[in-house]
């Protein structure tokens, strides 16, 4: 269990954000198999207050899509003032402000990681969401900027201070991009400064990796990312690896080819034919990564553009020799 402010949440393991890939039917597929708390993809504050077309689309609108949070970013007072407004109006359990992302385009306005750099700007911003927002309102970071500059201890304290409710940190600077291997010291660090919970993030790769963050920072909770991709059980075999040590059997043949064929019609209801066939490609791809023959799949697969194809994929791998396709740990 989590407690963030008064929001309880039913497991330490929670669907990181994912911009582009933690969709609704990303999100729904992760649910089905154990995931109870889930990001959106990052929303642009600035977008939003706009409210462009496109972005209030990617709003979560599915009430079984739920708890949910909802992931701002943004560089300035006044569109996030709008934007958490928004998200009062639509009563997201949880409201996180992004300050980790790496993408140039982001940090060249500002935005993302580049507010580590200034730390007296993000306080600013936090004030404005934390006195705004009706949900919790919690902060994402980098360990700092680069590896000269890592600050992510005194950033945490001064999100504690101004009323943010729990902290996300991925343990890389934003110049090693996901080079080298998660820094679970500086998570560690931030842990024992801090009095709200902090939610640990990098190379939750598998329920073994995920027990290693807990066992090497004390963290409170961790947010999966990499490692949901087509594999959303991980889920339920992390939950079951806490509790007992042991990590359930591998999906059969059958199941991933029932969870590829849900998963793609998910995609289908939420985009309309073509485009959900154009969404499922990637997903298909993560899904069968285990199989030699993946290179000719994929080939196909980036060609298909109508249901039907798409599902005489999934047959045919339903009916490949092989027994499981999901890779071990
Ligand atoms: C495709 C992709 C998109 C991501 N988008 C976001 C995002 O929008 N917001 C965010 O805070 N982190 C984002 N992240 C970072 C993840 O939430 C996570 O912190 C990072 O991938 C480390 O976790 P992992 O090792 O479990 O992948 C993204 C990661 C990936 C792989």
């Amino acid at each position: 269990m989590l407690k963030i402010g008064d929001l309880i949440i039913n497991s330490k393991c929670m669907l990181a954000p994912m911009a582009g890939v933690a969709d609704t039917p990303f999100r729904l597929i992760s649910r089905e198999a154990g995931c109870v708390f889930a990001f959106s993809e990052m929303i642009s504050a600035k977008a939003l207050a706009y409210r462009s077309k496109n972005t209030l689309r990617m709003l979560p609108a599915n009430p079984v899509d739920r708890p949910i949070g909802l992931q701002l970013l943004g560089d300035d007072e006044a569109s996030l003032l709008k934007a958490v407004d928004i998200s009062n109006s639509l009563g997201f359990e949880l409201l996180d402000f992004n300050a980790a992302c790496p993408v140039g385009k982001v940090t060249a306005k500002g935005a993302g990681s580049a507010l580590l750099k200034e730390p007296s700007k993000l306080k600013q911003l936090l004030r404005v969401m934390v006195r705004g927002s009706n949900a919790p309102v919690t902060l994402k970071i980098r360990s700092g900027w680069d590896e000269n500059s890592v600050n992510a201890r005194d950033v945490a304290l001064l999100a504690q201070d101004e009323g943010v409710k729990a902290l996300f940190i991925h343990g890389r600077t934003r110049m090693q991009g996901y080079r080298g291997s998660v820094d679970y010291e500086v998570i560690k660090e931030v842990k024992q400064a801090l009095q709200i919970p902090v939610i640990a993030s990098g190379d939750c790769l598998s329920p073994q990796l995920v027990k290693k963050m807990f066992d090497e920072t004390g963290c409170d909770g961790v947010a999966v990312a990499r490692g949901a991709l087509g594999n959303p059980w991980i889920f339920r075999d992390i939950e079951e690896y806490l509790k007992g040590g042991v990590i359930p059997e591998r999906p059969s043949l059958d199941e991933t080819a029932d969870t590829m064929t849900r998963h793609l019609d998910l995609c289908i209801a939420e985009k309309g034919g073509k485009r959900g066939v154009m969404l499922f490609r990637k997903h298909l791809v993560w899904y069968i990564r285990g199989l030699a023959e993946i290179r000719r799949y994929k080939e196909r697969a980036f060609k298909a553009v109508a249901r039907q194809e798409m599902i005489g994929l999934i047959e045919e791998i339903r009916v490949s020799e092989k027994k499981i396709i999901i890779p071990p740990y």
